[in-house]
């Protein structure tokens, strides 16, 4: 049987779809590239905006269309929005034959078998996945740059955010499991490895000894892996960043000098709003600590536009924040109410129009501040793990600064997954262009 798999969202889903092509691979089941040639379609979904889940809904009245009064192919919603929906996807798609939650994964393969011999629709959406879920190798797409899930949920319910209701609550993963799965990557010669988890900061977990191990300890536990060169973690949460994570990332040299923290507003108002339990005064110290430690360190943040009463002040204090931190990177997006969040009961009062003139406004200053910082890089040697060639530039090969930035430069064979050094000769906001040394 073949299934096709397509994935919404973040890379946390991006990670599950990789797991879930390794559990189906291992059933029997083949991976193909297009939804004509599928016994059946999965769409893991995100719902952490409107525009995300209207995408979904979009394909789902293409499938529905196309399937007519047939059974096949056999289609399933899985992952966040699936949680959020639940029945209510079976109001608007009564032929939508599986709605699963990203908590029940680990049945995928025995449901969709009941399902392809003997039909009937199936709703799971318990949060009953620990462990077992990464029992089993993931069908990973890339090569030499693995993700590694240290946790699962969250617990912060940041008032705009849908994550905690559509991920449920916080589990770690036992750091020998852990470990296990990065020293397996290691031989099969993944180079980097990131930790993924909505907020890695609370990673904690018992050890077998029955000590508490948490997220800086963690790393200083990955970091003895022989063959791994490279470790990044997201997302991290401002609250949570200790002097002992600080710490980690300035001694552990293979830890990236790299970190993505959101700060969603400069306002403290609106953060208050958004319950996020820190300060614009207070992410502007972590930041200087961060600087301060690990010197040459990018630092990356989300940004949200238009939350309900952000007034013409609280924006410019957000534009002002930019400025000051000069962020290596920022992904912006315009404020989407969420069903279940508390800030759905706020009024959504800035107007679309403004949203996205203050989203436009933020992304062209983020844009001159990266094209300056890499700019500041040209003439400078760096160390790139190369991923392979530019799919519609062969003759370039690609690969990644440890600060994260891509870098582009000519191709020869035998350089991938290896790091090499590059001079930096030219910059845009987004990419490097350089030249091998030696
Ligand atoms: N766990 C991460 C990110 C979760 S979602 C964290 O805590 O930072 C990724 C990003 O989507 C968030 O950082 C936020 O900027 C954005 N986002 C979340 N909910 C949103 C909403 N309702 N409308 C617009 N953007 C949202
Ligand atoms: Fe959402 Fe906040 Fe949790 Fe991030 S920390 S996933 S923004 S609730
Ligand atoms: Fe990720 Fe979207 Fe779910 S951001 S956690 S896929 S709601």
């Amino acid at each position: 049987m073949k299934f096709y798999l397509r994935t919404y969202g973040c890379q946390m889903n991006f990670h599950d779809s990789e797991i879930l092509a390794g559990m189906l691979g291992r059933n029997n089941w083949s991976r193909v590239g297009s939804e004509e040639k599928a016994d059946v379609i999965l769409l893991n979904t995100c719902s952490v905006r409107r525009h995300a889940e209207e995408r979904v809904l979009g394909k789902l009245a293409e499938y529905g269309r196309r399937r007519g009064s047939h059974s096949r192919p056999v289609v399933g919603v899985v992952g966040c929005m699936a949680q959020i929906w639940g029945k209510k996807l079976w109001e608007r798609f009564p032929w939508l034959d599986l709605i699963m939650g990203p908590g029940s994964f680990t049945l995928l393969p025995s449901v969709l078998d009941l399902i392809i011999a003997s039909g009937g629709r199936h709703l799971e959406v318990e949060f009953r996945d620990r462990e077992e879920l990464y029992r089993f190798p993931a069908a990973r797409d890339r090569r030499f740059r693995a993700w590694v899930t240290i946790m699962r949920g969250c617990n912060n319910f940041c008032s705009y955010c849908v994550v905690p209701f559509s991920r449920g609550r916080e589990f770690s993963r036992s750091p020998e499991n852990i470990i296990r799965e990065i020293r397996e990557l290691a031989q099969l010669g993944y180079r980097e490895v990131t930790l993924l988890g909505q907020n890695v900061n609370c990673y904690r977990a018992a050890d077998r000894e029955g000590n508490t191990i948490d997220f800086p300890a963690l790393l200083h536990l990955i970091h003895e892996t022989e063959g791994i060169e490279r470790i990044r973690f997201l997302t991290s949460h401002p609250r949570d960043i200790s002097p002992d994570l600080i710490e980690a990332v300035k001694v552990l040299p293979k830890v990236c000098k790299q970190i993505h923290f959101p700060v969603q507003s400069g306002s403290n108002a609106i953060l208050k709003k958004m319950r996020r339990g820190y300060s614009r005064e207070e992410y502007r110290e972590k930041v200087l600590k961060l600087r301060e430690a690990v010197g040459g360190i990018a630092i990356s943040s989300d940004f949200i536009v238009g939350f309900p009463e952000e007034s013409e002040k609280d924006f410019a204090l957000t534009l002002d924040l930019i400025r000051r931190v000069r962020f290596d990177q920022i992904f912006a997006f315009s404020y989407s109410p969420r069903p279940k969040t508390e800030a759905y009961s706020f009024p959504d009062d800035v107007s679309e129009e403004v949203k996205s003139t203050r989203l436009q406004e933020v992304l062209a200053v983020q844009r001159s501040i990266s094209e300056q910082k890499n700019q500041a890089l040209l003439g400078e040697v760096v160390k790139v793990l190369v991923e392979g060639r530019n799919a519609r530039r062969p003759e370039r090969g690609e690969g990644r600064t440890a600060t994260g930035k891509i870098v582009f430069f000519p191709w020869r064979e035998g350089q991938e997954g290896r790091i090499i050094p590059v001079r930096l000769e030219r910059a845009t906001d987004l990419s490097l262009f350089g030249r091998p040394v030696g």
